[in-house]
């Protein structure tokens, strides 16, 4: 665990350079590019192995039920905690998109 963070750290950073913001209209391959290795392709903030990423569990229904689309805007764009802000990277538009098409779908797919 303890050489997990500086693997994940590096992988973050690589991801954040090369995510640029032109090509943002399909979302799904904008999260797997910038969001996947923190909250895991599913978004059960997961990898392939079942090891925790260290990102939020995002597919969890009750806490998609009890969030608003604006509250994880805000979270993107501006960060939380140990999440990135996103905000220099894309618009709010494309985070809603973020959001509606790719985060929320997840709930559906889990359970
Ligand atoms: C470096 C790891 C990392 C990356 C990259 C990352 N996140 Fe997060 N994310 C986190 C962590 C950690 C939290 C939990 C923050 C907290 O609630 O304290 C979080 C929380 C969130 C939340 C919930 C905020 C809330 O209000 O509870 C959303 C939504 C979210 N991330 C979406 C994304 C999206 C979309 C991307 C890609 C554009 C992304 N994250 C990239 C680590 C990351």
């Amino acid at each position: 665990m303890r050489r997990a963070l500086p693997i994940l750290m590096m992988l973050a950073a690589t991801g954040l350079s090369a995510s640029a913001p032109a090509d943002t209209k399909d979302m799904k391959a904008l999260y797997q590019r910038s969001c996947a290795m923190c909250h895991g392709e599913d978004g059960s903030g997961r990898g392939p192995n079942g090891q925790r990423l260290g990102g939020k569990d995002l597919a969890n229904p009750r806490w998609q039920a009890r969030t608003r689309d604006s509250q994880m805007v805000k979270a993107i764009l501006k960060g939380k905690d140990s999440m990135p802000a996103f905000g220099a990277q894309m618009s709010e538009a494309d985070a809603l998109k973020l959001v509606t098409e790719v985060i929320r779908p997840m709930a559906a797919k889990k359970h």
